[in-house]
């Protein structure tokens, strides 16, 4: 570990990580060590989220947050250790198979609706890998029924949406395969702020009100951390500090590392 982050203390143990997810979790990572190609990024990960619990991963660049994301989607090589959700152990499914078995989306960022599409058509295409078409079709209209903003420009091409439009969009396409689970790597990059509350607004909403549960990574440490119920510290592909985000909020070492305090 970096001598700066020495001051976060011992590594918290697996009692601890449980009991913030009320020792119920429905996502469970249990020494994880993955990477890309041969490299080891993660090493001995764990992590517990509760449904309907929402869990920030905090962390300087380069500290492995996206690839915890990606291991749970199935974007990386896993060396060791396991990966459940619904007690179902996921850790060899493809990314397809997770979606459809337990239901993981993984909301993608920066640009990756496609901008000569209508609303429309960039909302169906989440649920490309559904046999039936027509649920998509179902799907997609309770989301315009939801968002209004969508539903005024579904004919219209994606290209006219402003850059919060955008991200709900991104963010409803992940809906139409109706997830247990969302992964949502850096949500507020690239927004004004009022937009950024919008996309928090948005995930609290798809917190509470459709129990999904969320791991999200957030460059604002102080955003995420007051949306989140708990937060992770990962440093050098490690788990080094764990609590309740407001826990963490209040905690001086936090605050002179992450929030600029
Ligand atoms: N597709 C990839 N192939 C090889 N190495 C990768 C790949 N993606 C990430 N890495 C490496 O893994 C390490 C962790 O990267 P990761 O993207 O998980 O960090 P992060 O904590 O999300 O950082 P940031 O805050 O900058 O987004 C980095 O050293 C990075 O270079
Ligand atoms: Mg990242």
């Amino acid at each position: 570990m970096n001598d700066q982050y020495s001051v976060l203390g011992e590594a918290p143990n697996t009692s601890q990580l449980k009991s913030l997810a009320s020792n119920q979790p429905h996502i469970t990572i249990e020494g994880l060590n993955a990477g890309y190609g041969k490299m080891e990024i993660l090493h001995e990960v764990n992590l517990y989220a509760q449904k309907g619990q929402s869990l920030c991963l905090i962390g300087p660049n380069g500290a492995g947050k996206s690839t915890i994301l990606h291991s749970i989607y199935g974007f990386t090589n896993i060396f060791n250790g396991k990966i459940s959700i619904e007690g179902k152990d996921v850790t060899n499914f493809s990314p397809a198979e997770k979606l459809k078995s337990v239901g993981v989306a993984y909301i993608l960022q920066d640009n990756s609706v496609f901008p000569d599409m209508t609303v429309e058509e960039n909302l169906l295409m989440g649920g490309y890998i559904k046999e039936n078409v027509s649920e998509s079709y179902e799907e997609a209209e309770k989301i315009f029924e939801k968002y209004d903003r969508l539903k005024q420009r579904r004919n219209q091409p994606a290209k006219v949406l402003s850059g919060g439009e955008r991200r709900l969009l991104e963010i409803s396409r992940a809906l139409v395969m109706k997830p247990s689970v969302l992964l949502v790597d850096e949500p507020s990059i690239g927004l004004e702020p009022r937009y950024i509350d919008m996309v928090f607004e948005i995930l609290g909403d798809l917190q509470k009100n459709e129990n999904k549960t969320i791991v999200l990574v957030e460059q604002n440490a102080k955003k995420g951390l007051e949306f989140a119920d708990i937060g992770y510290v990962l440093t050098s592909g490690k788990v080094v500090l764990a609590g309740k985000g407001d826990d963490l909020l209040a905690d001086p070492n936090v605050g002179r590392l992450f929030l600029g305090g």
